[in-house]
C-alpha cells in the first residue's frame, strides 16, 4: 500500500477522519484497561522539533511508549539539520532508520518537501500554516462531551493563523459551520476559506461570531515566530478577548477550547479558561489518544 502522510486534515477522507476519532475514543478506554501495550512494538518515531513544544512532544513520546514502541526527539541544535543539511537528505536518511516521522517547523513547504523525499509516513506536528493533530483532539473532545460535531456551529475568535486554518479544514471535513471573528489584516488565507465551500463566515465582532455557537475556540495572538509582533498584535486583538460577555452570547451549553499554551488576560480571561465551560485539560489529554489513533492508522492500516 502506498505511504500515507498527515500534513493537513485534507490528507484523510471524511470517513477516515471520523473512524480515526472514534478509534481515539476507544483507545482512551482501552489504555485505562491496560490494553494495546504491544501494538507498535519495535517501531520507532522520529520527532523533529524546530519550535518549542510541551503537548505535542509529550503526547507523541508517551503514545509510542504506551504502544511498546520508541520515540526519538531531534532538535536542530544537535542534529545536522541545524547545520544546513538539506531536508531532502534528512528525509531519505531518517526513512532508512525509523518507521514514521513527525515534524514541527516554520514553513509548511518544508514538511511537504520532507514528505516528498520520505519513504515512511510523515506527520505535521505544526507549521506556520496548519496544526492538524490539534484538530483531531479538539473534535474528539467535542464528541466526548456533546456528541456528533456534524452540523454544529463553532466560533473561532482571534488570529487567522495555523489553528484557524485547521479549523477551516475541519469545518469542511467534519461538516460544521465556522464563524470566525478576527481583526482586519489578520484574516485566514482566502484560498483555504474558499475550500470550505460556504461553511465559513468571517466577521469583525467576537460577540456576533459567538452568538448561538456550541463551541468557542481561541488561540494566542502572537504565534511562535511572531514574538517581535507581540505589541502590535496585542493592540489589534484587544477587542477579541474571549471573556464572559463573549461566552454569554454562545449557546448556554457551549464548550470553550484552546490548544494551549494560553495567555490569561490576553486572548482569554482566567475566568473563562478555568470556568465550567472550559474543556482545555480534556482537549490537551486527547492529543495523546488522537495521535495514537493516527500512528496506528498510518503504520498498521
Ligand atoms: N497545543 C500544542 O500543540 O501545544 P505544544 O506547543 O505544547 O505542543
Ligand atoms: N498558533 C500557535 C499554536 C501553538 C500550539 C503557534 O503556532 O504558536
Amino acid at each position: 500500500m502506498p505511504v500515507r502522510h498527515f500534513l493537513t486534515l485534507l490528507d484523510l477522507s471524511p470517513g477516515e477522519l471520523g473512524d480515526l476519532v472514534a478509534r481515539a475514543i476507544e483507545l482512551k478506554a482501552r489504555l485505562r484497561q491496560g490494553l494495546d501495550r504491544d501494538l507498535l512494538r519495535n517501531r520507532t518515531l522520529a520527532m523533529v522539533f524546530e519550535k518549542s513544544s510541551t503537548r505535542t512532544r509529550v503526547s507523541f513520546e508517551a503514545g509510542m511508549a504506551q504502544f511498546g514502541g520508541h520515540a526519538l526527539f531531534l532538535s536542530p541544535r544537535d542534529t545536522q539539520l541545524g547545520r544546513g543539511e538539506p531536508i531532502e537528505d534528512t528525509a531519505r536518511v531518517l526513512s532508512r532508520m525509523v518507521d514514521i516521522v513527525m515534524i514541527r517547523t516554520f514553513e509548511h513547504e518544508k514538511v511537504e518537501r520532507f514528505a516528498r523525499y520520505a519513504s515512511v509516513p510523515v506527520i505535521n506536528g505544526l507549521t506556520d500554516r496548519f496544526h492538524p493533530c490539534q484538530l483531531l483532539a479538539d473534535v474528539q473532545t467535542y464528541i466526548e462531551h456533546r456528541g456528533p460535531i456534524h452540523g454544529a456551529t463553532v466560533a473561532w475568535i482571534g488570529d487567522g493563523n495555523n489553528m484557524c486554518h485547521s479549523y477551516i479544514n475541519a469545518a469542511r471535513q467534519f461538516d460544521f459551520r465556522l464563524k470566525i471573528a478576527c481583526p482586519e489584516g489578520f484574516d485566514p488565507d482566502p484560498e483555504i476559506v474558499a475550500g470550505a465551500a460556504g461553511r465559513v463566515q468571517i466577521l469583525r465582532d467576537p460577540r456576533e461570531a459567538a452568538r448561538g455557537a456550541q463551541l468557542v475556540v481561541t488561540d494566542v495572538w502572537a504565534s511562535m515566530g511572531q514574538e517581535e509582533e507581540q505589541q502590535r498584535r496585542a493592540r489589534a486583538f484587544a477587542p477579541f478577548r474571549v471573556d464572559a460577555r463573549v461566552m454569554a452570547e454562545a449557546d448556554p451549553d457551549a464548550l470553550f477550547m484552546h490548544c494551549l499554551p494560553a495567555h490569561r488576560g490576553e486572548e482569554v480571561t482566567s475566568e473563562v479558561l478555568e470556568g465550567p465551560q472550559s474543556v482545555v485539560w480534556d482537549e490537551a489529554e486527547n492529543r495523546l489518544h488522537a495521535q495514537k489513533a493516527l500512528l496506528e492508522f498510518l503504520l498498521l492500516r
